[in-house]
């Protein structure tokens, strides 16, 4: 049967776990090409500008002997040139699956919705589920396991923390969101987590408490793809919740800090913190490939 993962909680606790374990066999056969996609074209779709997004699943596509097209705003114009059901209909006569980043949620739904081939969502203004996939991932390289681990996410309650918030409603940690008022995560996507009583999740104004002795330490831009002119409101806002030296002092002497990319050195974390030796960044960053391989590998068995 055909299946999406558009959010973390597309995948049941034990599909997530195979999920992991797959990315880290996957990423032993770093380079090998494989016959997973053979024959096979996956649209990538882009309405944001990326980096790891767009390569790693380039990369990852071709490493499991599959095709990708990469394609902008300017071919497709998603429910403006013609509705999403249309858009839907005619990509799945063409390709074998589609990733999509763009601005609407609910556009990626109903594209899931029409779709008859496994939609991907590479990031929406709600959600990044393949960045968390990938980050846990790291976890469990660094740490051992997710389970159980004091993971402090401060900042901006945003895509990236949404996703946060799926994944402990499914993998049972410990998660404290350190943020304002103003910069909650959504409500139904937090109130979904803790009604599923799987992790313990704490909302905390005091940063210095949200990191009390944590394991994981994690950030993101303060002000999201499309919200930029927020960006100086969000700093007023957000600068207490800085990933600096000081505030690293309360954690877990092994702590790791994570930062999912790009960031915006100075604002939401210091350069001697991303580079320090706590940093894990440039292997989450890596494990971008292995996790969406191990995910394409899954919706491409499932659809069969
Ligand atoms: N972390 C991440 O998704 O990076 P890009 O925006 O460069 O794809
Ligand atoms: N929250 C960020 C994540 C970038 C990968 C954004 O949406 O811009």
């Amino acid at each position: 049967m055909k299946r999406d993962f558009l959010q973390v909680t597309d995948f049941n606790e034990s599909e997530v776990r195979e999920t992991f374990k797959l990315a880290l066999e996957l990423k032993k056969k770093k380079g090998q090409i494989l016959d997973v996609l053979r024959g096979k074209t996956v649209a990538c779709i882009f309405h944001k500008p990326s980096l790891r997004t767009r390569i790693s699943f380039e990369v990852g596509i071709s490493e499991l002997g599959g095709h990708s097209l990469y394609i902008t705003d300017n071919e497709i114009q998603l429910g403006v040139r013609e509705s999403i059901h249309d858009v839907a209909k005619v990509l799945s006569r063409y390709v074998g699956m589609i990733e999509i980043r763009t601005f609407s949620h609910a556009s990626v739904e109903e594209l899931a919705k029409y779709a008859d081939v496994p939609i991907i969502n590479g990031l929406t203004d709600l959600s990044h589920p393949c960045q968390i996939m990938a980050d846990i991932q790291t976890i469990i390289e660094h740490k051992g396991k997710i389970d159980g681990m004091k993971v402090a996410y401060l900042g901006d309650g945003n895509n990236v923390c949404n996703s946060w918030l799926e994944a402990a409603t499914v993998l049972p940690f410990d998660l404290r969101i350190g943020t304002r008022k103003e910069t909650m995560p959504d409500k139904q996507i937090l109130d979904k987590a803790i009604k599923a009583g799987r992790s313990k999740i704490s909302i905390m104004e005091d940063p210095h408490e949200a990191v009390r002795n944590a394991d994981v330490i994690y950030t993101d831009v303060w002000a999201s793809m499309g919200q930029k002119d927020q960006a100086k409101s969000k700093a007023d806002l957000l600068k207490e919740y800085q990933i600096n030296s000081h505030l690293l002092a309360g954690a877990n002497p092994s702590h790791i800090v994570m930062h999912c990319l790009p960031a915006e050195r100075g604002r939401e974390i210091t350069d001697e913190v991303i580079d320090g030796p706590h940093s894990v960044v440039f292997d989450e960053a890596e494990n971008r490939l292995h996790a969406q391989k191990a995910i394409m590998v899954k919706l491409t068995q499932w659809a069969s």
